[in-house]
């Protein structure tokens, strides 16, 4: 496996690649890499005849100054893992190799980009679509893989790329869990072990949730996820929406579209946490 820091680097690897007629399948990743990210890579790996994966704390993308600088940063184990799973290059760039000059593009996507992590988190995902367009742009892969854990990230990259007219397909991947219901996050690392319990709740009210989708309405089902959830201490909901999967328009009927998915962020303590659950 090549470790790869420049983009000249990785156009020549990937010149290579094309020359023997391989498809290129790519993960764009922060790093501090568990099993969530793994399950893309392993996807990657088993659709597409090479698997490269981008390892790249985006500083456009936080809006918060400490969390970007507390962010993990693992490379080596990243790697080790890497290897493992059957990747065939990492690009590991330094902010100055992907930001020589400041992006000052902003990508006109609506609503999607605005709503829920949108408005709680602005200027995310514009910084979310800077680096991904430049990876792109960089990799020029055949498919890229997203993990449904972020759910609105998955809508927004689908939105710019319709926007850019650009050719890469997106591939969404179901979100991995652990035992205990908990979605992988490399934010977990924060909690306690006590609060990794408590954490578990969220999952556990968004699967009750479905099984009430009969009997109650949108609103109704988003106060009764808040209420349960807030119930737990130190649980405290910060939104949940129930949204049309497609363009994440808030639905006031369960009949209003075909697939619909309930996007929650709670803090637990200090910790900020996303999780989703499909309604149908
Ligand atoms: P990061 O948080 O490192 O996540 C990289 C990819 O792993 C994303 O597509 C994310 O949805 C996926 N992922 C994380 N946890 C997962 C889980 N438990 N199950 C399934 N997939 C999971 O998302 C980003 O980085 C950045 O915004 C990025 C797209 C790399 C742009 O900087």
């Amino acid at each position: 496996m090549k470790v790869l820091q420049t983009i000249e680097e990785v156009k020549s690897f990937v010149a290579e690649l094309r020359a023997k007629g391989e498809t290129i399948g790519f993960v764009p990743t922060m790093g501090a890499l568990h099993e969530g990210h793994i399950s893309l890579v392993a996807k990657a790996v088993e659709d597409c005849g090479a698997c490269i994966v981008s390892v790249f704390v985006n500083p456009t993308q936080f809006n918060d100054p400490k969390d970007l600088e507390t962010y993990p940063r693992t490379l080596e184990a990243d790697c080790a893992l890497l290897k493992e799973a059957g990747v065939k290059a990492v690009f590991s760039p330094s902010v100055e190799e992907i930001y020589p000059e400041q992006d000052e593009r902003t990508f006109e996507v609506g609503a999607v980009a605005e709503v829920m992590e949108g408005a709680y988190r602005p200027g995310h995902f514009q910084g979310v679509m800077q680096v991904v367009s430049k990876l792109f742009d960089i990799v020029e892969p055949d498919k890229a893989f997203f993990g449904e854990k972020d759910f609105q990230q998955i809508a927004v990259i689908r939105a710019m790329q319709k926007l850019l007219k650009s050719k890469v397909e997106v591939v969404a991947c179901p979100i991995v869990r652990e035992k205990s219901g908990l979605a992988l996050s490399s934010r977990n690392q924060r909690l306690s072990q006590e609060e990794r319990v408590i954490a578990s709740n969220i999952y556990r009210v968004l699967q009750a949730s479905q099984d009430l989708q009969g009997e109650k309405t949108p609103k109704e089902l988003i106060q009764w996820v808040t209420d349960e959830i807030n119930q737990i201490e130190p649980l405290r909901v910060e939104y949940f929406d129930i949204v049309n999967a497609e363009n994440l328009s808030s639905v006031e009927a369960w009949s209003d579209a075909q697939a619909i998915r309930g996007c929650i962020t709670v803090y637990c303590g200090e910790v900020r946490l996303i999780d989703n659950i499909s309604y149908k």
